[in-house]
């Protein structure tokens, strides 16, 4: 899901039992990583625009057109909420 953390826009991604959050930009050309799917099988989302997938722990760039990772944050489940800490890479 899209959310807004301190005017930026991150994808909050709940897979395997682990949220994960990254900022929601492919470093591809920008597509919008919170309208992509996400592959619960290898950890990954991908981008809707052409198919880039990013690892939803690191960010790392997984398959072409994308080559450089996106930001990850930190995230943290407490009770019923869930906290994000942005790096601000
Ligand atoms: S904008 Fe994401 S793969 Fe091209």
């Amino acid at each position: 899901m899209l959310i807004e953390v301190e005017d930026r826009l991150l994808v909050l991604i709940h897979a395997a039992g682990h949220f994960y959050a990254l900022d929601d930009v492919c470093t591809h050309d920008g597509g919008p990583l919170s309208d992509g799917p996400v592959d619960g099988q290898d950890g990954t989302i991908a981008c809707p625009r052409h198919g880039a997938k990013f690892d939803v722990s690191s960010g790392a760039a997984k398959t072409m057109p994308a080559t450089k990772p996106t930001v990850a944050h930190e995230v943290k489940v407490d009770g019923d909420q869930v906290l994000v800490r942005l790096n601000e890479e």
